[in-house]
């Protein structure tokens, strides 16, 4: 059963949630492997952009930088990150810009909220789409094969008198192009506890089919998901930066 407070309800609390990401070490890191890969060019769209933080970077490292995505709450936070950044409300499996750009992103794995195998090609095509020659689009992906599905993510926070507890882990069956993102969210406060369960219905796929997928629209290099070294992808991790460059 798919349920999503928070990405809507509690977009409120998505930020306090991503405390330990280090979003100025992925948009540098990102940035650098632009200057290496594409163009010279600096206009930018993030994909899945949430609230944001990677457009402020990007912003503040001289791009031209937009977002896109499919929830208004989460654009709302994102237009009091970055007031000059252009947001918008759209599906990325099937997105058109103005005028093509030289860079888009997406992070924290937000490629996989295609819905299936085709919406993901569909991603890419509308990636592909909308960059200029020289253009680069670059994610970061998860191996469905290398998923388990015992692991999980879990940080305390205190804020305004309450301790919050999130927990994330990614789930795959077995079989088939769906995994799911389990997140959940307990706010204690004066000794009363909320708790929220939200569940994402994802895409899944090995990193041999996303390559095919990629390869027919791009230059593909696949990288170690290492936002501060560049290294080749050792044909083993379950995680990578892919890098993908418009002939
Ligand atoms: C894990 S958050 C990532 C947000 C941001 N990129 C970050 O790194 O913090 C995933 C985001 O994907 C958005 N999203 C989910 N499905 C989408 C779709 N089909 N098109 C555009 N955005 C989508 C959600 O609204 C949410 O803001």
């Amino acid at each position: 059963m798919s349920s999503n407070y928070l990405y809507t309800d509690l977009s409120g609390y998505y930020d306090l949630m991503c405390l330990d990401i280090s979003y100025h070490a992925q948009s540098y890191g990102v940035q650098r492997l632009h200057k290496l890969f594409g163009n010279n060019g600096q206009t930018h769209l993030d994909l899945a952009c949430g609230t944001g933080p990677h457009i402020r970077h990007f912003i503040d490292f001289g791009y031209q930088s937009s977002g896109l995505d499919v929830n208004q709450p989460m654009l709302d936070q994102a237009k009091s990150r970055c007031p000059e950044a252009q947001l918008l409300l759209g599906d990325m499996c099937g997105f058109e810009v103005d005028e093509p750009l030289d860079l888009i992103t997406c992070f924290l794995y937000s490629i996989h909220y295609s819905d299936g195998i085709e919406k993901l090609e569909q991603c890419v095509a509308s990636a592909h789409r909308a960059l200029k020659p020289g253009g680069m689009f670059c994610f970061n992906s998860v191996d469905k094969n290398k998923i388990d599905n015992n692991l999980f993510e879990q940080h305390t926070v205190v804020q305004g008198g309450s301790l919050f507890t999130f927990r994330s882990a990614w789930h795959y069956p077995g079989e088939g192009e769906k995994q799911s993102l389990k997140l959940s969210i307990e706010k204690t406060t004066g000794g009363i506890t909320h708790s929220w369960e939200d569940e994402h219905p994802m895409v899944a796929s090995g990193f041999e089919e996303l390559t095919k997928i990629l390869q027919s629209f791009f230059d593909v290099h696949i990288l170690e998901h290492d936002y501060e070294r560049i290294v080749p992808w050792d044909n083993t991790s379950g995680n990578a930066i892919f890098v993908c460059v418009k002939a």
